[in-house]
Protein backbone atom coordinates (compact mmCIF):
# COMPACT_ATOMS: atom_id res chain seq x y z
CA UNK A 1 0.00 0.00 0.00
CA UNK A 2 2.56 2.47 -0.82
CA UNK A 3 1.84 3.93 -4.05
CA UNK A 4 0.11 7.89 -3.94
CA UNK A 5 -2.18 9.70 -5.93
CA UNK A 6 -0.29 10.79 -9.33
CA UNK A 7 0.64 14.29 -8.25
CA UNK A 8 1.54 15.56 -12.07
CA UNK A 9 0.48 18.51 -12.86
CA UNK A 10 -1.05 19.28 -16.36
CA UNK A 11 -2.52 22.44 -18.02
CA UNK A 12 -6.28 22.64 -18.64
CA UNK A 13 -7.66 23.95 -22.17
CA UNK A 14 -7.40 27.61 -20.45
CA UNK A 15 -3.79 27.63 -19.64
CA UNK A 16 -4.43 27.23 -16.04
CA UNK A 17 -2.24 24.60 -14.12
CA UNK A 18 -4.49 21.50 -13.76
CA UNK A 19 -5.61 20.29 -10.34
CA UNK A 20 -3.40 17.37 -8.84
CA UNK A 21 -4.80 14.02 -10.41
CA UNK A 22 -5.42 10.21 -9.87
CA UNK A 23 -4.88 8.34 -12.53
CA UNK A 24 -7.49 5.49 -12.29
CA UNK A 25 -5.45 2.94 -14.09
CA UNK A 26 -3.29 2.65 -11.33
CA UNK A 27 -5.60 3.22 -8.00
CA UNK A 28 -3.98 1.49 -5.58
CA UNK A 29 -6.50 -1.71 -4.49
CA UNK A 30 -7.84 -1.17 -0.83
CA UNK A 31 -7.80 2.71 -0.95
CA UNK A 32 -10.76 5.06 -0.68
CA UNK A 33 -11.29 8.85 -1.59
CA UNK A 34 -12.38 10.84 1.70
CA UNK A 35 -13.65 13.95 0.32
CA UNK A 36 -13.07 16.44 3.29
CA UNK A 37 -14.97 20.02 1.55
CA UNK A 38 -17.86 20.96 -0.91
CA UNK A 39 -16.50 19.89 -4.46
CA UNK A 40 -16.33 20.50 -7.78
CA UNK A 41 -15.69 17.12 -9.83
CA UNK A 42 -14.87 16.37 -12.82
CA UNK A 43 -14.27 13.45 -15.24
CA UNK A 44 -11.25 14.09 -17.57
CA UNK A 45 -9.91 11.58 -20.64
CA UNK A 46 -6.50 11.85 -21.69
CA UNK A 47 -5.90 9.30 -23.68
CA UNK A 48 -7.46 5.65 -23.95
CA UNK A 49 -6.46 4.59 -20.53
CA UNK A 50 -5.76 7.71 -19.03
CA UNK A 51 -8.96 8.62 -17.09
CA UNK A 52 -8.47 11.33 -14.48
CA UNK A 53 -11.04 12.62 -11.75
CA UNK A 54 -10.60 16.23 -11.47
CA UNK A 55 -11.58 17.76 -8.12
CA UNK A 56 -11.86 21.34 -6.93
CA UNK A 57 -11.94 22.48 -3.35
CA UNK A 58 -14.64 24.59 -3.60
CA UNK A 59 -14.01 26.23 0.03
CA UNK A 60 -10.10 27.57 0.01
CA UNK A 61 -9.31 26.23 -3.87
CA UNK A 62 -6.74 23.99 -2.81
CA UNK A 63 -6.35 20.57 -3.16
CA UNK A 64 -9.50 19.09 -1.21
CA UNK A 65 -8.53 15.76 -1.79
CA UNK A 66 -6.82 13.19 0.16
CA UNK A 67 -6.56 9.65 0.06
CA UNK A 68 -6.91 7.36 2.91
CA UNK A 69 -6.25 3.73 3.20
CA UNK A 70 -8.80 1.18 5.41
CA UNK A 71 -7.24 -0.33 8.28
CA UNK A 72 -5.45 -3.56 7.28
CA UNK A 73 -7.50 -6.96 7.43
CA UNK A 74 -5.71 -8.88 10.39
CA UNK A 75 -6.26 -12.64 10.11
CA UNK A 76 -4.99 -15.17 12.67
CA UNK A 77 -3.85 -18.57 11.65
CA UNK A 78 -3.48 -21.55 14.36
CA UNK A 79 -1.95 -24.23 13.10
CA UNK A 80 -0.37 -27.37 14.37
CA UNK A 81 1.51 -30.41 12.06
CA UNK A 82 3.34 -33.09 13.47
CA UNK A 83 4.53 -34.74 9.98
CA UNK A 84 4.95 -30.76 8.32
CA UNK A 85 1.85 -31.94 5.64
CA UNK A 86 -0.45 -29.68 7.42
CA UNK A 87 2.19 -26.58 7.74
CA UNK A 88 2.47 -27.23 3.79
CA UNK A 89 -1.31 -27.13 3.34
CA UNK A 90 -1.60 -23.79 5.46
CA UNK A 91 1.36 -22.31 3.43
CA UNK A 92 -0.26 -23.39 0.14
CA UNK A 93 -3.26 -22.03 1.21
CA UNK A 94 -1.86 -18.47 2.86
CA UNK A 95 0.78 -17.59 -0.29
CA UNK A 96 -1.50 -15.60 -2.33
CA UNK A 97 -2.43 -13.84 0.91
CA UNK A 98 0.93 -12.83 1.67
CA UNK A 99 2.40 -9.37 1.08
CA UNK A 100 -0.80 -8.45 -0.26
CA UNK A 101 -1.66 -4.46 0.37
CA UNK A 102 -4.78 -4.25 2.98
CA UNK A 103 -4.31 -7.90 4.42
CA UNK A 104 -2.29 -8.46 7.39
CA UNK A 105 -1.83 -12.35 8.20
CA UNK A 106 0.00 -13.50 11.71
CA UNK A 107 0.82 -17.32 12.09
CA UNK A 108 0.79 -19.16 15.03
CA UNK A 109 1.65 -22.35 15.46
CA UNK A 110 0.88 -24.17 18.32
CA UNK A 111 2.68 -26.91 20.39
CA UNK A 112 2.07 -28.86 23.19
CA UNK A 113 4.04 -28.26 26.42
CA UNK A 114 5.21 -32.69 25.78
CA UNK A 115 5.69 -33.37 22.20
CA UNK A 116 4.05 -35.91 21.10
CA UNK A 117 6.67 -38.98 19.00
CA UNK A 118 6.87 -39.60 15.42
CA UNK A 119 6.77 -41.82 13.76
CA UNK A 120 4.59 -43.42 17.27
CA UNK A 121 5.54 -46.18 18.54
CA UNK A 122 2.41 -48.70 18.34
CA UNK A 123 1.23 -48.55 22.19
CA UNK A 124 1.47 -44.89 22.19
CA UNK A 125 -0.51 -44.01 19.24
CA UNK A 126 -3.42 -46.41 20.40
CA UNK A 127 -2.72 -44.70 23.91
CA UNK A 128 -3.92 -40.89 23.02
CA UNK A 129 -7.52 -42.51 21.35
CA UNK A 130 -9.52 -42.23 24.78
CA UNK A 131 -7.64 -38.47 25.38
CA UNK A 132 -8.63 -37.66 21.82
CA UNK A 133 -12.40 -38.88 21.50
CA UNK A 134 -13.42 -37.41 25.02
CA UNK A 135 -11.30 -34.27 24.43
CA UNK A 136 -9.44 -34.35 27.71
CA UNK A 137 -7.28 -31.24 26.69
CA UNK A 138 -3.60 -31.42 27.31
CA UNK A 139 -1.23 -28.76 28.97
CA UNK A 140 -0.19 -26.37 26.24
CA UNK A 141 2.65 -24.38 25.66
CA UNK A 142 2.01 -20.76 25.77
CA UNK A 143 0.79 -19.32 22.50
CA UNK A 144 3.14 -16.66 20.73
CA UNK A 145 0.17 -14.10 19.42
CA UNK A 146 -1.60 -12.19 21.91
CA UNK A 147 -5.43 -12.93 22.27
CA UNK A 148 -6.91 -9.88 23.22
CA UNK A 149 -5.54 -8.31 19.72
CA UNK A 150 -7.94 -7.28 17.00
CA UNK A 151 -8.78 -10.04 14.25
CA UNK A 152 -11.10 -10.09 11.61
CA UNK A 153 -10.33 -13.97 10.66
CA UNK A 154 -9.00 -16.59 12.24
CA UNK A 155 -8.44 -19.42 10.22
CA UNK A 156 -8.12 -22.46 12.34
CA UNK A 157 -6.03 -25.77 10.52
CA UNK A 158 -6.26 -29.21 12.36
CA UNK A 159 -5.76 -32.94 11.62
CA UNK A 160 -8.25 -36.00 12.81
CA UNK A 161 -7.21 -37.99 15.55
CA UNK A 162 -9.47 -41.20 16.24
CA UNK A 163 -12.57 -39.18 14.83
CA UNK A 164 -11.97 -36.39 16.81
CA UNK A 165 -9.92 -32.97 16.76
CA UNK A 166 -6.22 -33.69 17.28
CA UNK A 167 -5.37 -33.31 21.34
CA UNK A 168 -3.19 -30.45 20.32
CA UNK A 169 -5.66 -28.64 19.00
CA UNK A 170 -8.22 -29.54 21.75
CA UNK A 171 -5.66 -28.44 23.92
CA UNK A 172 -6.01 -24.60 22.69
CA UNK A 173 -9.71 -24.77 22.24
CA UNK A 174 -9.41 -25.59 25.75
CA UNK A 175 -6.36 -22.91 27.22
CA UNK A 176 -7.32 -19.45 28.24
CA UNK A 177 -5.56 -18.17 24.50
CA UNK A 178 -9.08 -19.84 22.99
CA UNK A 179 -10.34 -16.68 23.96
CA UNK A 180 -9.54 -15.01 20.68
CA UNK A 181 -12.41 -16.87 19.25
CA UNK A 182 -15.18 -15.05 20.60
CA UNK A 183 -16.78 -13.07 18.61
CA UNK A 184 -15.17 -14.05 15.29
CA UNK A 185 -15.54 -15.69 11.74
CA UNK A 186 -13.28 -18.85 12.02
CA UNK A 187 -12.15 -21.19 8.82
CA UNK A 188 -11.56 -24.41 9.45
CA UNK A 189 -8.83 -25.98 7.28
CA UNK A 190 -8.59 -30.07 8.05
CA UNK A 191 -6.11 -32.04 6.15
CA UNK A 192 -6.50 -35.85 7.24
CA UNK A 193 -6.74 -39.20 6.02
CA UNK A 194 -10.58 -39.24 5.30
CA UNK A 195 -13.04 -39.72 8.29
CA UNK A 196 -13.34 -36.14 9.67
CA UNK A 197 -17.28 -35.53 9.75
CA UNK A 198 -17.69 -36.77 13.87
CA UNK A 199 -13.87 -34.01 14.62
CA UNK A 200 -15.49 -31.21 12.43
CA UNK A 201 -19.47 -31.86 14.32
CA UNK A 202 -17.36 -31.71 17.87
CA UNK A 203 -15.10 -28.69 16.81
CA UNK A 204 -18.31 -26.85 15.55
CA UNK A 205 -19.56 -27.45 19.02
CA UNK A 206 -16.61 -26.49 20.60
CA UNK A 207 -16.28 -23.04 18.59
CA UNK A 208 -19.96 -22.41 19.21
CA UNK A 209 -19.22 -22.50 23.00
CA UNK A 210 -16.69 -20.28 22.47
CA UNK A 211 -18.87 -17.79 20.67
CA UNK A 212 -17.03 -18.27 17.05
CA UNK A 213 -18.86 -18.04 14.40
CA UNK A 214 -17.63 -21.04 11.79
CA UNK A 215 -17.81 -19.51 8.28
CA UNK A 216 -16.12 -22.17 6.39
CA UNK A 217 -14.48 -25.70 6.46
CA UNK A 218 -12.18 -26.60 3.90
CA UNK A 219 -10.66 -30.05 3.46
CA UNK A 220 -7.81 -31.74 2.21
CA UNK A 221 -8.09 -35.88 2.43
CA UNK A 222 -5.27 -38.37 1.47
CA UNK A 223 -5.06 -39.01 -2.55
CA UNK A 224 -5.17 -42.81 -2.73
CA UNK A 225 -8.21 -44.98 -2.46
CA UNK A 226 -9.83 -45.17 0.94
CA UNK A 227 -8.73 -49.46 1.09
CA UNK A 228 -5.33 -48.43 0.25
CA UNK A 229 -5.40 -45.42 2.92
CA UNK A 230 -5.94 -47.94 5.88
CA UNK A 231 -2.71 -49.20 5.17
CA UNK A 232 -0.43 -46.57 4.21
CA UNK A 233 -1.67 -43.98 6.76
CA UNK A 234 -0.56 -46.17 9.79
CA UNK A 235 2.72 -47.17 7.89
CA UNK A 236 3.11 -43.81 7.55
CA UNK A 237 2.37 -42.69 11.24
CA UNK A 238 3.94 -45.91 12.63
CA UNK A 239 6.93 -45.69 10.47
CA UNK A 240 7.36 -42.35 8.94
CA UNK A 241 7.38 -44.16 5.29
CA UNK A 242 5.82 -42.30 3.62
CA UNK A 243 6.14 -43.54 -0.85
CA UNK A 244 4.73 -45.96 -2.54
CA UNK A 245 5.16 -49.84 -1.98
CA UNK A 246 4.87 -53.40 -3.44
CA UNK A 247 3.40 -51.92 -6.60
CA UNK A 248 -0.19 -51.97 -4.70
CA UNK A 249 -0.05 -49.20 -2.38
CA UNK A 250 -0.08 -45.54 -3.16
CA UNK A 251 2.04 -43.11 -1.50
CA UNK A 252 0.37 -42.13 1.80
CA UNK A 253 -1.03 -38.52 2.62
CA UNK A 254 -2.44 -35.71 0.46
CA UNK A 255 -1.19 -35.52 -2.86
CA UNK A 256 1.15 -32.80 -3.64
CA UNK A 257 -1.27 -31.37 -6.72
CA UNK A 258 -3.40 -31.17 -3.65
CA UNK A 259 -1.70 -29.30 -1.82
CA UNK A 260 -0.71 -26.70 -4.60
CA UNK A 261 -4.24 -26.55 -5.63
CA UNK A 262 -5.08 -25.41 -1.75
CA UNK A 263 -4.00 -21.45 -3.08
CA UNK A 264 -7.27 -20.98 -4.89
CA UNK A 265 -8.68 -20.55 -1.17
CA UNK A 266 -6.49 -18.35 -0.83
CA UNK A 267 -6.57 -16.19 -3.83
CA UNK A 268 -10.56 -16.26 -3.20
CA UNK A 269 -10.00 -14.81 0.34
CA UNK A 270 -7.88 -12.21 -0.90
CA UNK A 271 -10.42 -11.01 -3.21
CA UNK A 272 -13.01 -11.23 -0.71
CA UNK A 273 -11.05 -9.61 2.74
CA UNK A 274 -11.19 -5.84 1.38
CA UNK A 275 -15.26 -5.83 1.52
CA UNK A 276 -15.72 -8.77 4.50
CA UNK A 277 -17.99 -7.01 6.96
CA UNK A 278 -17.20 -7.23 10.82
CA UNK A 279 -19.78 -10.40 11.23
CA UNK A 280 -19.84 -11.57 7.93
CA UNK A 281 -22.63 -14.36 7.62
CA UNK A 282 -22.01 -15.74 4.11
CA UNK A 283 -19.23 -18.41 3.50
CA UNK A 284 -16.45 -17.08 1.91
CA UNK A 285 -15.19 -20.35 -0.59
CA UNK A 286 -18.20 -21.08 -1.97
CA UNK A 287 -17.71 -22.80 -5.56
CA UNK A 288 -14.32 -24.07 -4.94
CA UNK A 289 -14.78 -27.61 -3.95
CA UNK A 290 -13.67 -27.25 -0.52
CA UNK A 291 -15.23 -30.37 0.91
CA UNK A 292 -16.70 -33.27 -0.75
CA UNK A 293 -18.58 -35.91 1.56
CA UNK A 294 -18.57 -39.32 0.13
CA UNK A 295 -21.75 -40.83 1.53
CA UNK A 296 -20.91 -44.13 2.02
CA UNK A 297 -18.95 -43.31 4.90
CA UNK A 298 -21.08 -41.73 7.34
CA UNK A 299 -22.32 -44.68 8.51
CA UNK A 300 -18.96 -45.84 9.45
CA UNK A 301 -17.99 -43.03 11.20
CA UNK A 302 -20.84 -43.36 13.68
CA UNK A 303 -20.43 -46.68 14.26
CA UNK A 304 -16.64 -46.10 14.92
CA UNK A 305 -17.16 -43.18 17.04
CA UNK A 306 -19.63 -44.74 19.10
CA UNK A 307 -17.09 -47.82 20.06
CA UNK A 308 -14.47 -45.55 20.42
CA UNK A 309 -16.41 -44.03 23.20
CA UNK A 310 -17.19 -47.35 24.87
CA UNK A 311 -13.36 -48.33 24.50
CA UNK A 312 -12.21 -45.22 25.96
CA UNK A 313 -14.66 -44.68 28.63
CA UNK A 314 -13.11 -48.36 30.09
CA UNK A 315 -9.35 -47.62 29.47
CA UNK A 316 -9.52 -44.25 30.76
CA UNK A 317 -11.41 -45.56 33.91
CA UNK A 318 -7.73 -47.88 34.09
CA UNK A 319 -5.84 -44.47 34.86
CA UNK A 320 -3.80 -41.94 32.77
CA UNK A 321 -2.27 -42.47 29.36
CA UNK A 322 1.15 -45.02 30.22
CA UNK A 323 -0.26 -46.93 33.01
CA UNK A 324 0.68 -50.47 32.67
CA UNK A 325 -2.90 -51.81 33.07
CA UNK A 326 -4.07 -49.76 30.18
CA UNK A 327 -1.52 -50.98 28.10
CA UNK A 328 -2.68 -54.52 28.41
CA UNK A 329 -6.24 -53.73 27.51
CA UNK A 330 -4.72 -51.67 24.43
CA UNK A 331 -3.31 -54.82 22.89
CA UNK A 332 -7.10 -56.40 23.15
CA UNK A 333 -8.30 -52.96 22.04
CA UNK A 334 -5.95 -53.65 19.11
CA UNK A 335 -6.56 -56.75 17.92
CA UNK A 336 -10.63 -55.52 18.65
CA UNK A 337 -9.66 -52.46 15.97
CA UNK A 338 -7.80 -54.86 13.57
CA UNK A 339 -11.37 -57.00 13.51
CA UNK A 340 -13.82 -53.94 13.16
CA UNK A 341 -11.35 -52.60 10.03
CA UNK A 342 -11.62 -55.74 8.35
CA UNK A 343 -14.81 -57.04 9.32
CA UNK A 344 -17.11 -53.65 10.20
CA UNK A 345 -15.83 -51.26 7.84
CA UNK A 346 -16.22 -53.93 4.57
CA UNK A 347 -19.79 -54.94 5.69
CA UNK A 348 -21.12 -51.31 6.45
CA UNK A 349 -19.79 -50.68 3.06
CA UNK A 350 -21.47 -53.88 1.21
CA UNK A 351 -24.94 -53.01 3.46
CA UNK A 352 -24.41 -49.24 2.12
CA UNK A 353 -23.96 -50.50 -1.30
CA UNK A 354 -27.20 -53.14 -0.84
CA UNK A 355 -29.16 -50.25 0.69
CA UNK A 356 -28.35 -47.86 -1.54
CA UNK A 357 -31.17 -47.41 -4.06
CA UNK A 358 -33.43 -47.12 -0.57
CA UNK A 359 -31.71 -44.41 1.37
CA UNK A 360 -29.78 -43.27 -1.66
CA UNK A 361 -31.97 -39.76 -1.47
CA UNK A 362 -31.73 -39.65 2.58
CA UNK A 363 -27.64 -40.23 2.02
CA UNK A 364 -27.03 -37.80 -0.33
CA UNK A 365 -29.15 -35.23 1.22
CA UNK A 366 -27.38 -35.82 4.77
CA UNK A 367 -24.20 -35.84 2.67
CA UNK A 368 -24.51 -32.24 1.30
CA UNK A 369 -26.01 -31.24 4.91
CA UNK A 370 -22.12 -32.09 5.92
CA UNK A 371 -20.70 -30.56 3.21
CA UNK A 372 -21.79 -27.04 4.74
CA UNK A 373 -21.55 -23.96 5.15
CA UNK A 374 -18.69 -23.86 2.44
CA UNK A 375 -20.02 -27.51 -0.20
CA UNK A 376 -18.50 -29.14 -2.56
CA UNK A 377 -20.03 -26.88 -5.27
CA UNK A 378 -16.93 -26.61 -8.02
CA UNK A 379 -18.25 -23.51 -10.10
CA UNK A 380 -15.85 -21.06 -9.20
CA UNK A 381 -12.37 -23.06 -9.75
CA UNK A 382 -11.85 -21.44 -13.12
CA UNK A 383 -11.59 -18.77 -11.83
CA UNK A 384 -9.08 -19.21 -8.98
CA UNK A 385 -6.99 -22.61 -10.16
C1 LIG B 1 -3.13 -40.64 16.53
C2 LIG B 1 -3.66 -40.39 15.13
C3 LIG B 1 -4.98 -40.72 14.83
C4 LIG B 1 -5.48 -40.43 13.55
N1 LIG B 1 -6.81 -40.67 13.29
C5 LIG B 1 -7.35 -40.25 12.10
C6 LIG B 1 -8.76 -40.36 11.86
O1 LIG B 1 -9.53 -40.80 12.72
N2 LIG B 1 -9.25 -39.93 10.66
C7 LIG B 1 -8.43 -39.43 9.69
O2 LIG B 1 -8.94 -39.08 8.63
N3 LIG B 1 -7.09 -39.28 9.90
C8 LIG B 1 -6.53 -39.68 11.07
N4 LIG B 1 -5.18 -39.51 11.31
C9 LIG B 1 -4.32 -38.88 10.27
C10 LIG B 1 -4.16 -37.36 10.58
O3 LIG B 1 -5.39 -36.72 10.52
C11 LIG B 1 -3.18 -36.65 9.65
O4 LIG B 1 -3.54 -36.83 8.33
C12 LIG B 1 -1.75 -37.12 9.83
O5 LIG B 1 -1.48 -37.36 11.18
C13 LIG B 1 -0.75 -36.08 9.34
O6 LIG B 1 -0.99 -34.85 9.98
P1 LIG B 1 0.15 -33.79 10.40
O7 LIG B 1 -0.06 -32.58 9.55
O8 LIG B 1 -0.05 -33.51 11.85
O9 LIG B 1 1.45 -34.41 10.15
C14 LIG B 1 -4.65 -39.82 12.56
C15 LIG B 1 -3.32 -39.53 12.90
C16 LIG B 1 -2.83 -39.79 14.15
C17 LIG B 1 -1.40 -39.41 14.48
Amino acid sequence: MTRRADESRRRDADGREDLPSLRLSTWPKGWSLAIMAPVHVQWLSYGRNDHRLKVRNLVNAGNGLMATSRAAKRLLVIHYSQTGQLTRVVDAFLAPLKGQAGIEVVEASIAPCVPYPFPWPFLDFLDVFPESVYMDPPEMAPVDFDPDAHFDLVILAYQVWFLSPSLPVTGFLHSAAARVLKGKPVITLIGCRNMWLTAQAKLAEVLSERGAHLLDNVVLVDSGPAWSTFVTTPRWLLTGRKGPFWKIFPGAGIGDGDIRDAARFGKALRDALPSLPARPQDPLLRGLGAVCVDPRYIASERIGHRSFRLWGRVLRALGPPGTPLRRVVLVFYALFLAVMIITIVPITLLLALLLRPFLRNRLNAAARRLEQPSGSNRDRCAQYL
